[in-house]
């Protein structure tokens, strides 16, 4: 049962000339109300008033087109987790990035085609926090006529884990974010949180039948184990890229990652729990959320009610980063399968790039709550990435708009250390803790193929964070621990069948390294996918230059593109005060 009323889920298909493409068009009513997930009522933003929001449902070739309503009292953008956005790049919904935020009482209508990918993917807000509420599944389906590369399960079902905060929505943009105080599925918190023992998801299944579960990570900053006492899954897409069938009675799913996994109801007559349970790679400063799991229910057709289901172990303690790195880097790719293109051999731009925390200088004559005493900032070679104010970048790149960025993000950290045992030993060492603050971006040619190594440094704590790329998908051509070493690791990297994604978990204190083709002229943003690291400017932006042909190039912005009226900093809080009682 859905936390809130849906009253506006209305797709509507209008068939184009295009043999088998449609456009689904939906409306987006961006509105708070008052839900109750736990023992308290609380106003949070909606889509159409249901937590989760609206499930789109899309084939492979479609136009989709979204008319976002903004009733609410924030400034929205809506992003596209995972769509490439080819020849679409105002479609990205990046907030100061491709666009300038919807208003409270604006709209905007986005439109765009969705090629050359199936699979699960997530919608969501792009302004800092709004996304813990404002999300959803985007569901790729083959064109009509094309199978899955899998056997046609009996049905399919999305399971989208979420985090719930019981406090006023922009109250999370205090630094450090609040310990959360409930993660749910499919808007549920289930029978370990008070109040909600009798609201758990359930999931009816049919002995013998198989199910394609669309799992989807929507949390702001966990990343999640999942887990189905007795029974394996197998997982055949990831970040909507087919892989090669993969079995596992485990899996991690950082925020922003999406996995498709079949699962057989292959067990005695029963009900057998699914659980998550949050996987802290911080030693420190991550705060501890609820020390338990959280439970939804598979309930096999005929199993007594009385019956007590089967648990099962989720990973903790020094076996969660073994277990995460297991499942994150046995995935390939399903090479032959649809979509699949070979690793390109040649690479024309070669990054390596440090990526973790660091310290901003605290102002004087106020205190401030991070290590020695300063603030937290997010580092990227030693950079911090301030959003611009008062245009988006994509804009400030078609008219340019001078004094907005500067080309200038570099290749490489400003000085060689020892990334994943950090400590200072040098005024130098020191000076690295506190990156610059700079708008910066990187050009790339038109088709060029990039390669990034990411190295998380260990500059105040070790810990996984999750690389996200607008616009594209990259190959991870492979995962390690310490600092990744350009002879011994540079051997090993998989070339062949390597697992494709567009959000990359970093191995605490580890490393990826990532390849990807430049094909999509536009602004991209490449970040840290836990919200909490987006204020800190976790950040970058590639600026993909035009190719040959004006097929190739970044048109101009549609005439109804908001326009910044006034200063847009994300962390804008309500304008209007709304009645609680309405
Ligand atoms: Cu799912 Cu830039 O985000």
């Amino acid at each position: 049962m859905p936390l809130a009323i849906q009253d506006f889920f209305v797709p509507l298909l209008f068939f184009s000339s295009i043999a088998s493409a449609a456009t689904v068009e939906h409306v987006f009513q961006v509105k708070n109300v008052v839900v109750k997930p736990l023992c308290k009522e609380q106003m949070i933003p909606t889509v159409n008033g249901s937590l989760p929001g609206p499930t789109i449902n899309v084939r492979e070739g479609d136009t989709l087109v979204v008319h976002v309503i903004n009733n609410s009292t924030y400034n929205i953008t809506i992003h596209w987790h995972g769509v490439f956005q080819l020849k679409s790049p105002w479609m990205d919904g990046a907030n100061m990035i491709s666009q300038c935020p919807i208003q409270p009482h604006n709209n905007f209508t986005y439109r765009f085609d969705i090629t050359g990918q199936e699979g699960t993917l997530l919608w969501h807000a792009h302004v800092v926090n709004l996304r813990a509420t404002l999300h959803g599944a985007l569901i790729i389906r083959p064109r009509l006529g094309r199978p899955y590369p899998f056997p046609k399960p009996y049905k399919e079902v999305p399971l989208i884990f979420e985090q719930w905060w019981d406090v006023n929505i922009e109250l999370l943009n205090l630094q450090p974010a609040p310990i959360c105080d409930a993660y749910l599925i499919n808007g549920l918190a289930g029978d370990s949180y008070p109040c909600s023992e009798n609201r758990m998801f359930k999931l009816k299944v049919v002995q013998g039948k198989t199910y394609l579960l669309r799992i989807i990570n929507a949390a702001l900053n966990t990343h999640l184990f999942f887990t189905i006492a007795d029974h394996n899954v197998t997982v055949v897409s990831v970040d909507a890229a087919y892989t090669t069938p993969y079995v596992s009675d485990v899996m991690i799913l950082t925020p922003g990652q999406t996995v498709d996994a079949l699962l057989t109801a292959d067990q005695p007559i029963g009900m057998y729990y699914m659980s998550i349970s949050p996987y802290i790679s911080a030693n420190s400063l991550a705060p501890v959320p609820p020390g338990h799991d959280i439970r939804s229910l598979i309930v096999y057709e005929g199993a007594k009610s009385t019956a007590s289901p089967s648990m099962s172990l989720l990973p903790s303690g020094t076996n969660a980063i073994p277990t995460a790195h297991r499942f994150s880097s046995n995935i390939t790719s399903l090479v032959g399968g649809p979509y699949w293109t070979p690793v390109p051999e040649h690479v024309d731009e070669n990054m390596f790039v440090t990526m973790g925390l660091g310290l901003d200088p605290c102002p004087p004559e106020t205190t401030c709550n991070g290590p020695l005493g300063q603030h937290i900032a997010g580092s990227f070679n030693n950079r911090t990435f301030v959003m611009p104010e008062t245009i988006s970048l994509q804009e400030a790149y078609f008219y340019n708009i001078s004094g907005v960025y500067t080309d200038d993000f570099p290749d490489q950290p400003p000085m060689k250390f020892d990334y994943a045992n950090f400590s200072v030993r040098t005024e130098s060492d020191y000076e690295m803790m506190f990156p610059e603050r700079k708008t910066s971006i990187k050009t790339l040619k038109f088709n060029s193929t990039v390669e990034i190594i990411v190295q998380n440094t260990g500059i105040i704590s070790p810990e996984s964070h999750p690389m996200h790329l607008h616009g594209f998908n990259f190959y991870v051509l492979g995962y390690g621990f310490g600092n990744y070493d350009p002879i011994r690791d540079a051997r090993k990297l998989n070339l062949v069948n390597p697992q494709m994604h567009n959000t990359v978990g970093v191995p605490p204190g580890g490393w990826v390294v990532l390849r990807f083709i430049a094909n999509n002229p536009g602004a991209w943003m490449f970040h840290c996918h836990m919200d909490a690291h987006l204020p800190y400017g976790i950040i970058m932006v590639f600026i993909v230059e035009n190719g040959p042909t004006p097929e190739t190039s970044l048109q101009p912005p549609p005439s109804n593109l908001p326009q910044c009226t006034h200063d847009p900093t994300i962390y804008e809080s309500p304008t209007t005060n709304v009645d609680l009682s309405s």
